[in-house]
Order: structure tokens, then sequence, then C-alpha cells
């Protein structure tokens, strides 16, 4: 009998300020409506130098532990996935797994593609539990990531920052994968990438965009194909896309979400033949309905539009705001996930909402984490943009979460939890 494997629990970490969306278009002489009606954002959370990409994976693992009881005996393999590393050989993996005092005998590595790399670490995972190599043992993934594009650029309201943990099991409360029917889609493209050295990435944002929904679109009519050969979707009066509870997607911006979903109903809306297929000069409207939006996208948007962009983490956050908004509702439904890494590689993925989704995610007490954060004004928000990343404030770590406390001899000390 095929394994069931899944995501069991997760939690969440983001920096303790953020700044609301409003007040920094009007700072930037912009039409707020362009940031909360054409971007989708409401808050963008801003981290200082003591809350690293580290920090928050530590923090965010340590709150899974603790609010989950994880057996940390039984955790076989951490991988962390970020595209905000702090050094070019010791991986982030170390570093939480210190902090964490975790067992010794458990694989740590990083994983590095853009946004992606938190899916494909969450996958190395999930097939290394599906096979039997993990012999009952469980896996950490946690995705972390400071999006920073520089004050007055075109990306500054689309930055963020925070980490996602999930616990990977046998036991898939929130969401046991159907496992090998993923699709994938790779190209070479340089839409987003950030050179070895800086800080900031540099980004053609709108290519970015195209090469997103392009990719997007490989992969899920991977996946379609798939899902069909297994009799989880067919051509109907529904779209196969339709036939999925809730489709969530890589967040960078709310928008963006808006756009991946009219790209998924579009390669269902070409590709459909015979009675049920619309006139080609229906298809971009038909492509981009309301309803549809409405019905399977809109309610996972709830953390992103709070947080902002959190590279590797932001379809995590995206699956939190789902479960958080929806978890008792969605049990025993099939939702569809799509990641997309710069660069390129984006790959689309199901899995079952589990029946104790609601349960486990009222443990991960997201409103309060969100609560929690104070509101900076565009002023405090610059000064922090501006802190040389090296020389973190002397701040105490709140109860619970960890902090870069300095780097001595490019040594890394991290103090708290
Ligand atoms: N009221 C309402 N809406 C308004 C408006 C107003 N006054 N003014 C503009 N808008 C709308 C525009 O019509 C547009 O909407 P559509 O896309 O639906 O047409 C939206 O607001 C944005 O306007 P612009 O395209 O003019 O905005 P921009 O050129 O300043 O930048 C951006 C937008 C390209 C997304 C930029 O913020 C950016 O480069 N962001 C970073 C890159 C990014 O996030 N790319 C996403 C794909 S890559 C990826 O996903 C990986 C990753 O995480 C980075």
């Amino acid at each position: 009998m095929k394994k069931r494997v899944g995501i069991e629990a997760l939690a969440v970490a983001v920096p303790r300020r953020y700044v609301d969306i409003e007040d920094l278009a009007r700072a930037r002489g912009v039409d707020p409506a362009k940031f909360t009606a054409g971007l989708g954002a409401k808050e963008m959370a801003i981290n200082d130098p003591g809350e690293d990409s580290v920090s928050l994976a530590a923090t965010a693992a340590a709150r899974l532990i603790k609010q989950q009881g994880v057996d940390t005996s039984k955790v076989g393999m951490l991988v962390v996935g970020t595209e905000t590393g702090v050094d070019h050989s010791k991986p982030i993996a170390s570093h939480v797994h210190g902090l964490l005092k975790l067992p010794r005998s458990m694989r740590t590595f990083d994983s590095q593609h853009a946004c992606y790399g938190g899916t494909a670490g969450l996958m190395a995972a999930v097939e290394w539990i599906a096979s039997g190599a993990g012999a009952g043992r469980t896996a950490l993934v946690v995705c972390t990531d400071i999006a920073r594009y520089g004050l007055k650029t075109a990306g500054e309201p689309t930055q963020g920052g925070g980490a996602v943990a999930l616990l990977v099991s046998e036991t898939p409360d929130l969401l046991a994968m159907d496992v090998g029917l993923n699709g994938v889609c790779t190209s070479d493209v340089y839409d987003f990438w950030r050179p070895v050295g800086r800080r900031e990435a540099l980004v053609d944002g709108h290519y970015s965009i195209t090469c997103y929904l392009d990719a997007m679109a490989g992969a899920y009519r991977g996946w379609r194909e798939r899902a069909m050969e297994q009799g989880l979707v067919r051509w109907d009066s529904k779209l196969p896309s339709e036939q999925l509870a809730r489709i969530l997607y890589h967040v960078p911006f709310c928008k963006m979400a808006r756009k991946a979903h009219a790209q998924v109903r579009l390669c269902d809306l070409e590709d459909a033949a015979g009675p049920g297929s619309v006139p080609a000069e229906a298809r971009d409207e038909a492509a981009k309905s309301q309803a549809s939006y409405d019905a399977q996208v809109a309610k996972s948007l709830g953390l992103n539009a709070r947080v902002g962009n959190v590279y590797t983490a932001s379809l995590y956050l995206a699956l939190a705001g789902q479960l958080h908004a929806e978890g008792a509702a969605l049990a025993n439904q099939r939702v569809g996930l799509l990641s997309y890494g710069s660069g390129c590689c984006a790959e689309f993925y199901s899995g079952v909402v589990g029946e104790k989704a609601a349960e486990r995610m009222a443990r991960a007490d997201l409103d309060t984490v969100l609560a929690k954060r104070e509101r900076v004004s565009v002023e405090e928000y610059e000064r922090l943009m501006n802190l040389p990343y090296d020389a973190p404030e002397a701040i105490a770590p709140e109860p619970g979460t960890f902090r870069l406390a300095e780097i001595h001899e490019h040594r890394r000390k991290y103090a708290g939890a």
C-alpha cells in the first residue's frame, strides 16, 4: 500500500514590526490604491538586522516543536529553503539544528532555488518518507526569507519577511500529498536574481510576471495530465482546475495570485475541446472569472496581504492562511498548490486536507503571532533598512524567539528562546 505522506503541522514566525502599505504609498507620492487594489497589499513586514533569516527560521521551528509537541528524537531530516543565505558554506540548517539542540543523527542541508527552494526541500522530505528511506522518521522543512528590493524602487511595496516551519510525516493532518502527480517546468531566465555580495535583489519586474505565468502553465499542464490519468480530474462541465476545492499560489504580492489563477483557467479553457469549450474571443474574460477567484483563491491571501513577500515561505504562508480561514470546511477536500522560483522553476502539486487541520491550525495561534507586531512609521522603516546588516541592535529577544546577537570574527551568535 502507498504510504500517506504530507504536512502534519506548521508554525509561522514574522518580524516584530511592519509598515502600513498606505503610509508607504503616501510617503512615496503614489496613489495608495496602486499598492492596495493594484498589488493587493495591506501591510509589509520589516525586519531589523537582529531578525535575520536564521533567527526567523529557528523561531518558526522552535514554535512548531513547542506548539505541536513534536518528538524531536524522531526527526531525521532538517531542510531549510531560503534565498537569504548568510554564508556561502555553513547552512542555515546547521544553525537551526544547534539552536534547537536537535539530535545529531539527522541529515541537515539548505535548499536554494529562489522562491522555489522551500518546495524543493519539501519534496525531498516527502519523497524520502514516501520511499521508505525515512524508516518511520519525520522531517522538518523550514522556509525562511527576507524580501528586499531597496528604498524607492518599483519592488519596494512587495518586500516582506518571515519563516514557515513544516513538519512532514506519515500523519499528514494538514495536507496528505498526492505523491507522483507533480508537474514541473524549468527555463534559464534572468527575471529576478541577487548576485553574491548584494543585499538587495535585482528584478526585471514585468518580465518576472511573464516568466512566472509561462512556467506555471507548463507545471499545471503536467500535473493535470497525471491527475487525469489517475481519475482525480476530468474534462467535464466543470474545468479540471475547478474540480480542486482551492488553489494556493506563490504570492510575491497578492494580485499575482489573481493573475496566476486566470492563467490556470486559461490553460484549461485553451485545452478544452468539444461541447464545453469556450470560443477563443470569450476565453480571456472566462479566465478572469471573479466568481472562480473568490471561491478558489481569495481566502488564502489573508496572511500574505499582512506580511508581504516571504519568497520561499510565501506559498506556505498562503497554505497557513487558507487552513486558518477554512481548515474545518476543507477537510477531505483536494487543493492544488503552485510554487514558483525565479531563474526559473515552477511546480504544481496537490494534496487532500486532513480532518485534523482546524485543530492543528488552532495550535499555531496565527492571530496572536500577527497581533503582537508593532506598526512603525515610514521614517522608522527607512532607519531599519539603512542599518548595517552585521551590527544588530542590542534588543532582548521576546520569549520563545531568537535574535542575532553579534557577528564576531565572522561567526554569528544568537540569543533567545
Ligand atoms: N489604482 C489601482 N490600481 C492601480 C493604480 C491605481 N491608482 N495604479 C496602478 N495600478 C495597478 C496597475 O494597473 C497594475 O495592475 P495590473 O498588473 O493588474 O495591470 C498594478 O497596479 C501594478 O502597477 P504597475 O505594473 O504599473 O507597477 P510597477 O511597474 O510599479 O511594479 C511590480 C509592479 C512589477 C510587481 C513591482 O512591484 C516589482 O518589480 N516587484 C518585484 C518583482 C515581483 O514580485 N515579481 C513577481 C513575479 S517573480 C516571483 O514571483 C518571484 C518572487 O517572489 C520575486
